[in-house]
């Protein structure tokens, strides 16, 4: 790190770098305490040493925990008590608070942005959308978790990057903003649009045992960063989801090449025999 600041002297530091996967940080918790949490302080205490203009971390709507499915009125507002289910989302909590104390502590001027699920192009593979594009189209078992009834409230990605760069040139300093769309998905209804998209049929579906304190509904109020900052998202789902579709149909490379290293023996460990 010192040697790219002192090199790169950057002005902001964005940091997108995590272990992000919740099922890999109930394998090995560790792994994401490092990362996502000494991580931090890392860049952190870098741009104590060399200055910035601005700190922003991108953080998650998971460190909120999750909501009842039976109370569609409950939404995460950024005063909602932190409350993780997982290593991954304890990891990111951990990490916002670090970042909240190195501003009031050593005055260093941060961000956060607590965004809810991403959808899009590049999105790594192990992720719930790209896994069911690849399997469907390899005409292998769609594995969704429980009854699939768990609700995830949906963003393009660019969506994500517009906020986060509004957010640095004109949020607060030292303030939180959610970021989401209104958009909420059951898992299942997720899978059977993939499947109608790309032609296959729905008994590719099976569902496998539920994930280890699988959490039920996260749901974004994004009150504060549209009336502070002019925030909306603009890609519609029903376009985004083709968007991505037709991504992950002309980049089959990028994705094929993951998919067959070590991924696979991830892939073998997470979902065979379930
Ligand atoms: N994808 C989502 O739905 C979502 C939602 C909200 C917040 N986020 C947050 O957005 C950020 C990016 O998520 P993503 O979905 O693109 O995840 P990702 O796993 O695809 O990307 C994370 C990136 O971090 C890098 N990284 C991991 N460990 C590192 C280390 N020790 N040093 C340097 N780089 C390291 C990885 O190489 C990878 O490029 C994460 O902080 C995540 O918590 C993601």
């Amino acid at each position: 790190m010192d040697k790219l600041y002192e090199e790169e002297h950057p002005d902001i530091v964005v940091n997108f770098a995590a272990e992000s996967h919740v099922d890999r940080s109930i394998e090995d918790p560790e792994l994401f305490l490092r990362t996502n949490i000494l991580g931090t302080a890392t860049l952190l205490d870098a741009c104590r040493k060399y200055g910035i203009k601005r700190y922003h971390q991108v953080s998650t709507d998971e460190v909120y925990g999750d909501l009842p499915l039976d109370r569609p009125d409950l939404f995460f507002t950024e005063t909602t008590p932190l409350h993780t289910s997982s290593p991954y989302s304890s990891s990111k909590a951990s990490a916002d608070l670090l970042v909240l104390a190195y501003h009031r502590t050593y005055g260093l001027p941060v961000t956060i942005s607590r965004c809810s699920n991403n959808y899009g192009p590049y999105h790594f593979p192990e992720k719930l959308i790209p896994l069911m594009i690849a399997n469907a189209l390899a005409d292998k078992p769609l594995p969704v978790y429980g009854e699939g009834k768990n609700v995830r409230d949906w963003l393009y990605v660019e969506d994500h990057c517009k906020a986060i760069d509004l957010i640095i040139r004109k949020g607060t300093v030292g303030e939180v903003y959610n970021v989401g769309g209104h958009n909420e998905k059951q898992n299942i209804e997720i899978v059977r649009l993939i499947c109608k998209e790309l032609g296959k049929p729905e008994s590719l579906i099976t569902y496998v045992t539920d994930r280890k304190g699988h959490d039920l509904r996260y749901a974004i109020d994004p009150t504060k960063i549209h009336n502070e900052l002019g925030w909306l998202p603009e890609t519609k789902f029903d376009d985004g989801i083709r968007k991505t579709i037709k991504w992950y149909l002309e980049n089959r490379k990028w994705w094929e090449t993951i998919i067959s290293g070590e991924y696979q023996n991830y892939y073998e460990k997470m979902y065979g025999n379930r």
